[in-house]
């Protein structure tokens, strides 16, 4: 396994579409490992394959406190979801100490393939449904700043350009 390097926003790869996974083989039980270790070591509590620069459908999560409830979710589609939205404060692996709110839909039904490539479906409420729909719109190239303001938008992209220059 290995720790992946995280893409940071605003990298434009962020926006590319993610293709869907062919088939759940090796590869992509590896690619899941390292992206599980990435978001463990980073830490955080999800992450799309699109932030580690890799274009397919992959989302791991985990929302336990023990850290050992990995939730993967392949080629995840959202087959129905609650006319109720909720407001919610998020933030991204790829956008560090930025939290802002973001409406999303309160409950959502999500089908997606597990490790072992059968379908499987799941109902989701609060966090997790937070978190699954901000990681899919990683799939689709889309980072939650992109909800914000353009004025936001502009204030965090100076942020982001003053931490590169601190690494540097
Ligand atoms: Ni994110």
């Amino acid at each position: 396994m290995a720790v992946l390097d995280i893409l940071r926003y605003p990298d434009t790869r962020l926006h590319t579409v993610a293709k869907p996974v062919k088939q759940v083989d090796e590869r992509v039980r590896t690619l899941v490992a390292d992206m599980a270790q990435t978001m463990y070591a980073a830490p955080g509590i999800g992450l799309a394959a699109t932030q580690v620069d890799v274009h397919e459908q992959v989302i791991v999560i985990d929302l336990s406190d023990a850290r050992d409830h990995l939730q993967v979710f392949i080629n995840p589609v959202i087959i129905a979801h609650s006319d109720e939205r909720a407001d919610g404060e998020e933030g991204c692996l790829s956008v560090p100490g930025i939290y802002d709110e973001v409406e999303r839909f309160a409950r959502i039904t999500v089908r997606a393939l597990n490790l072992d490539g059968q379908p499987f479906e799941l109902e989701a409420s609060g966090l997790l449904a937070v978190c699954i729909q901000h990681e899919m719109d990683h799939l689709k190239g889309k980072v939650f700043v992109q909800y914000l303001s353009r004025l936001k938008q502009s204030r965090i992209r100076g942020k982001m350009a003053k931490l590169d220059r601190q690494v540097a």
